[in-house]
């Protein structure tokens, strides 16, 4: 009976164990499908809190030699650029013109998805037949960044990789925070370590002013009053730089861009999109403030912006840190990059109608308090001063290179 029992009890035990091993393996399973999932779902929801899809091909010995080749400059008096976020609209048309004088330069760019990633791919074609090489890769892979730096003495970085968009950051906050916050610090950190240390131009942005009514603009007013994560993300980033000057020696200068636009331009923007949609006959939503006020941006031609960017590169003075200490006090600079002619959003809605020979369907909706403000206008005078930056582009003939290439791009036939 005993033994009977006890060869019962055994084999309840037995089938006991069995039983709660499945009950765990199937639990275990469920935790890494959900996991696995919601890691997956990441890109087409955009409501995910972590970074945006990207793949990193980088390595071997045909890539050490692209990344030399494309680094090298024309002559020892030009510059060795790593030029970040090369893949984007202000980074393509800077390392383009870089290239051009003569520098040599490095792109690097995750080609994330955020917009169109095949709008990168094809400025990244066009940067190849200029002999520029844009490397696949996140800033925040600090072992691809001192690999690089390894293989290549940087006389400079254009540090202009980010998560731009000022709405986008109530959908997915952490690609902020990854690529404007701990992807600066990985960019500092490399740039602190290598020796000679370069000097660093990066974008800040005119969103930094905030919720200010003080206008123009100027770069010795108070940011602290920031209007949204991608602004909050931006202001830290120029805190975060000072630090970096102060503690290891680095020539560092920020710019504060004011909404740029122009042709190779961003998705993701109201003159592209209002360009795609009036064309396409859809309706455009157009803000308007309190009591019927105008929303205006003081909106800057690509070309203007990329000689703002390479005045600063040539105005930056050396880092002063070696072996990641600092040897004597550093560079550190902010400038407003803008046009100093604020247009009303109306008006720029007037002038695209004019260029594409379509009349807008136009909603006209308040405001939302979700990150944009009603104004921007820079003061310049300091960039203007300190290197001689004057846009000379203004909003009609702007627009209609960018409406060119737009109709180009597209093969729209009008
Ligand atoms: N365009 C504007 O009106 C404007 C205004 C103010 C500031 N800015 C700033 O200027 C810079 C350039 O803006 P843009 O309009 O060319 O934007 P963009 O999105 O076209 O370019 C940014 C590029 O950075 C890349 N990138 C993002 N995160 C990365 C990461 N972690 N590692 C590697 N690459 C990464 C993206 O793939 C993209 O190609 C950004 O710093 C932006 O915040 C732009």
């Amino acid at each position: 009976m005993d033994k009977t029992f006890g060869h019962r009890n055994r084999h309840y035990s037995t089938s006991r164990l069995v039983f709660w091993s499945t009950i765990f393996g199937a639990l275990l399973m469920y935790i890494v499908f959900r996991s696995l999932r919601s890691s997956d779902s990441l890109d087409s929801s955009g409501s995910s809190s972590t970074p945006l899809h990207t793949t990193a091909k980088w390595g071997g010995k045909d890539w050490e030699q692209s990344v030399q080749i494309s680094a090298h400059p024309r002559s020892g008096s030009h510059n060795s650029v790593l030029v970040t976020g090369a893949a984007g609209f202000v980074g393509s048309h800077v390392s383009a013109a870089l290239k051009r004088r003569g520098d040599g330069v490095v792109g690097l760019d995750c080609f994330n998805n955020y917009y169109d990633p095949s709008l990168k791919r094809a400025r990244q074609k066009l940067l190849a037949e200029s002999g520029v090489f844009i490397i696949e890769g996140d800033i925040n892979d600090s072992e691809l960044l001192k690999k690089l730096f390894d293989l290549v003495t940087f006389t400079h970085v254009m540090h202009l990789a980010a998560q731009a968009g000022v709405r986008y950051a109530m959908k997915n906050p952490n690609s902020y925070v990854h690529s404007n916050i701990a992807g600066l610090v990985s960019i500092f950190e490399a740039c602190k370590a290598a020796n000679p240390q370069p000097a660093i131009i990066w974008a800040s942005s005119s969103s930094v002013y905030g919720l200010n009514t003080k206008v123009p603009f100027s770069e010795k007013d108070r940011t602290d009053n920031p209007a949204s994560l991608y602004a909050a993300t931006k202001k830290a980033g120029e805190e975060i730089a000072h630090t970096y000057n102060h503690i290891y020696g680095l020539s560092i200068t920020g710019l504060r861009f004011f909404t740029v636009y122009g042709p190779w331009g961003r998705p993701d923007m109201a003159y592209f999109f209002f360009t795609k949609d009036i064309l396409k006959g859809k309706p455009i939503t157009v803000y308007e403030g309190p009591a019927h006020a105008s929303v205006a941006r003081d909106f800057t031609f690509i070309d203007d912006i990329v000689k703002g960017c390479l005045g600063s590169l040539d105005s930056a003075e050396k880092s002063t840190g070696s072996g990641g200490k600092k040897t004597g006090p550093a560079q550190l600079r902010v400038f407003n990059l803008g046009n100093t002619s604020p247009v009303q959003v109306t008006r720029l809605v007037n002038i695209l109608e004019g260029l594409l020979k379509v009349k807008a369907k136009k909603n006209v909706l308040p405001l939302p308090r979700n990150g944009d403000v009603l104004y921007t206008h820079a003061n310049i005078s300091y960039a203007m001063k300190e290197f001689g930056y004057k846009p000379t582009t203004n909003l009609e003939a702007g627009l209609k290179k960018f409406v060119k290439w737009y109709l180009d791009y597209y093969s729209v036939t009008s």
